[in-house]
């Protein structure tokens, strides 16, 4: 990752023709996702009625869901059931919008838009998203704790574990805090590849990973999962780092040119457009030389990894 990038060779980015099928299946996907969610997400007349409004808002916004189709494109490899990849697919999901929700507090991004549509604690109060990232953060251990989820204890408890690792402090939040204190600072892409693998990596790691523990693949299949998460996710938000530079505000429904109003260390600055371009196509084709032990059954996967290239949102 540390290594010069060459940019003498424009990188193969697909089209958005051949990421065409990939986003017309994750639409589909979505509905299903939508409805897991909000089955499993609390609703109450009840004092604390607003808490619950606030998760719902930020969870079953317009994301794209693509931690859970990724978990349910790795989870078909091994024929798992559908309700199990969903219930696992909502959890990662509910983690996902609450770091989200925090991200974009005034101590942290200080956004105002997300999905297009006012950030949680804009919509609300600063308290309440606080609040409300916190309680989806648990939720999503009940989720997972529960039999529902799949039968076998030591599977629950494994995706338990995995989930919390990849959310804490040597996953994703540590990631966040990398990217606050790299902010204005003199930062080299070794460590910006470690804040981004990080802050964003580790829950697509976590959901690739998931699809194999569901189908109690063997520990070789579920670490070459894994592994892959980790780089597309390194992948996906090298990518986010280009969307913010130049992506279109309707697209991405957040607002863009961020990051460098912000003195944020990403890919982008430490490379410049071209030099984060070809950093993620190169991330992205180590990702998917992970696969090659899954042989066909992983061709949906690579068209993920091919889509998260050529997103525009
Ligand atoms: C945005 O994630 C934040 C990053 C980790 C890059 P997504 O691009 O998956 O956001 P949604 O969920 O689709 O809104
Ligand atoms: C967010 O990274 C990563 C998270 C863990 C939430 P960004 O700060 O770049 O995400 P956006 O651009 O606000 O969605
Ligand atoms: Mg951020
Ligand atoms: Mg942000
Ligand atoms: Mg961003």
């Amino acid at each position: 990752m540390n290594n010069a990038v060459s940019s003498a060779v424009a990188p193969e980015i697909p089209t958005d023709a051949s990421a065409a099928p990939v986003k017309a299946a994750l639409g589909a996907f979505g509905g299903t996702m939508a409805a897991t969610l909000d089955s499993l997400l609390p609703q109450s007349d009840g004092p604390e009625s607003k808490l619950f409004d606030a998760m719902r808002y930020s969870a079953l916004g317009s994301g794209k869901f693509i931690r859970p189709y990724i978990l349910r494109t790795a989870a078909s490899i091994f024929d798992v059931p559908e309700t199990q990849y969903l219930r696992a697919g909502a959890a990662v999901e509910m983690v996902h919008a609450y770091s989200l929700i925090h991200d974009d507090l005034p101590a942290m991004d200080d956004d105002d838009m997300r999905r297009g549509r006012p950030s949680c604690h804009i919509e609300f109060d600063e308290a309440t998203a606080i609040l409300a990232g916190d309680a989806l953060l648990t939720l999503s251990f009940e989720v997972l704790a529960s039999v529902a989820t799949h039968p076998d204890p030591q599977v629950r408890a494994d995706l338990v574990m995995a989930l919390a690792a990849r959310s804490g402090g040597a996953g994703m939040v540590g990631g966040q805090m990398i990217d606050l204190e790299s902010e204005h600072a003199a930062v080299d892409a070794a460590l910006i590849a470690r804040l981004e693998t990080m802050k964003t990596g580790a829950l697509i790691a976590f959901s690739s990973a998931a699809g194999g523990v569901l189908g109690r693949a063997g520990e070789d299949a579920v670490n070459m999962l894994e592994t892959f998460g980790f780089e597309l996710g390194l992948a996906f938000q090298i990518t986010d780092d280009l969307l913010d530079v130049e992506g279109d505000e309707d697209d991405v429904g957040k607002k863009v040119g961020k990051d460098a109003e912000a003195g944020k260390a990403t890919f982008v600055s430490a490379l410049g457009v071209d030099g984060a371009r070809h950093e993620a196509r190169r991330v992205t084709d180590r990702a998917l030389s992970r696969l090659d032990m899954f042989g066909e059954r992983a061709d949906e996967l690579r068209s993920v990894a091919e889509f998260v290239l050529a997103r525009n949102n």
